[in-house]
């Protein structure tokens, strides 16, 4: 029999990763209590409010604002920026769709750039060189945790007087010179859907520094109301937003473990990439000393099928599920999505707007990314050492038999 686990062998894992969500007793008792106070929703709540506060603050942010999901709270950022139909938004090829539709959601265009091979982040030069007089907002995300190149990404825009905004979907608790991620640029968003770092299910928020964007980002949750004002006085066209108190309650407690564990993925991510440094045709997302902490939503690595003899990104991947390692490739380009290549998406922009999103194809690297690298939850980085060595083993036999996988 093969020793490979896809062909009857025994898997590598000998033992399951931490189950992921993470949960105790202080989850039940958070939502126990909202569920006694009867106050159930945000605006005469104290959990959502007390957790927008400490989010933020954890970020090194002067404001939070909750909000239902990281894609809303995108739209919402968007929004708050004052950007609107005609507009023009910077953004990667490599992401996941929210970060375009949100810059759709308000008429504005995105505009498609190239990201690094290494890093898998938005490439600055190419940002740089996408800049019109209709540009009015550098989106930057944060890939699998990794901060973007916060410092020439902070330059261009300043140069230009073009916002930045971070999408941090990814980076919760992520630093870049010892500086949380998020209120870096004009503002940054975050999501607590299921599979990330700290979830209520679903959920999101905005983080800033700016008084004046969070008065506008929460009116904008808040239907288009205004703080001291009468409840049904609306001063623009807005929406419902607003986070429930029941996912506050819940976030409250998550947000205690955002240090520790992201504390225990940093450091297993370390000493995964030392691992698998050694391993030929397998090549880590790049380190950036700038970055002095991440968050690590994903550990995302390079795989060069030709050092596994010929094996193909999508069998690789097959046989480490079999070994008991979850993985999974990454994002398609949002260049090569239905919506954007048959051009549906022009149904949200003004008509006759002189170029579109696709304009700086072609995505040379979004393209290899999306057949060459592979990502792994972040459960998978919440184990002890023993884990990490199983990930190693796991790759290192793949790599020994993959012969008999072709
Ligand atoms: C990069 C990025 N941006 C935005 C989002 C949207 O978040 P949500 O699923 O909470 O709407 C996600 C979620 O997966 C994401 O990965």
């Amino acid at each position: 029999m093969s020793d490979l686990a896809l062909l009857g062998g025994q898997p590598a894992k000998t033992k399951a990763f931490p189950a992921w969500p993470h949960y105790d007793e202080r989850e039940a008792q958070a939502l126990q209590t909202v569920l006694e106070s009867r106050i159930w929703w945000r605006t005469p709540g104290t959990q959502t409010l007390r957790f927008e506060q400490a989010f933020a603050q954890a970020h090194h942010a002067a404001h939070g604002i909750a909000i239902t999901n990281g894609t809303h709270a995108l739209e919402v950022a968007i929004g708050a920026l004052g950007i609107g139909y005609g507009d023009e938004v910077i953004l990667p090829d490599f992401t996941f769709i929210a970060s375009a539709s949100a810059v759709l959601s308000v008429g504005a265009l995105p505009v498609l750039v190239d990201v690094a091979l290494t890093t898998y982040n938005i490439d600055p030069a190419q940002v740089e060189a996408a800049i019109t007089p209709r540009t009015k907002c550098i989106l930057a995300v944060h890939m699998g945790g990794l901060p973007a190149d916060m410092d020439a990404l902070l330059e261009i825009g300043r140069r230009h007087n073009i916002p930045l905004l971070e999408d941090c979907s990814h980076a919760h608790g992520s630093e870049w010179r010892g500086q949380r991620i998020g209120a870096l640029g004009a503002a940054g968003t975050f999501s607590f859907q299921a599979s990330k770092t700290m979830t209520a299910g679903e959920g999101g928020i905005v983080i800033t520094d700016d008084a004046d964007f969070e008065r506008k980002a929460r009116s904008i949750t808040d239907c288009g109301r205004l703080p001291g004002h009468w409840f049904y006085e609306h001063f623009d066209y807005a929406s419902n937003y607003r986070l429930s108190e029941w996912q506050g309650a819940i976030l409250n407690v998550q947000l205690e473990r955002m240090d520790t564990q992201t504390a225990l993925r940093h450091h297993n991510a370390c000493a995964l990439d030392s691992l698998l440094r050694e391993i030929d045709g397998i090549t880590p997302q790049a380190i950036d000393d700038r970055c002095t902490r991440n968050g690590h939503y994903l550990y995302l690595f390079h795989y060069d099928s030709a050092a596994f003899g010929g094996l193909s990104t999508a069998r690789f991947i097959e046989a480490l599920h079999a070994e008991g390692i979850p993985s999974q490739a990454t994002y398609p380009p949002l260049s090569a999505l239905t919506v954007f290549a048959d051009g549906a998406y022009k149904k949200r922009i003004p008509p006759g707007m002189p170029d579109d999103a696709l304009r700086h194809a072609p995505f040379v690297n979004s393209n290899r990314i999306m057949r060459e690298v592979v990502g792994l939850p972040h459960a998978t980085l919440m184990g002890d050492d023993q884990d990490i060595r199983e990930i190693g083993a796991a790759v290192r036999k793949i790599q020994q038999y993959a012969r008999e996988l072709l």
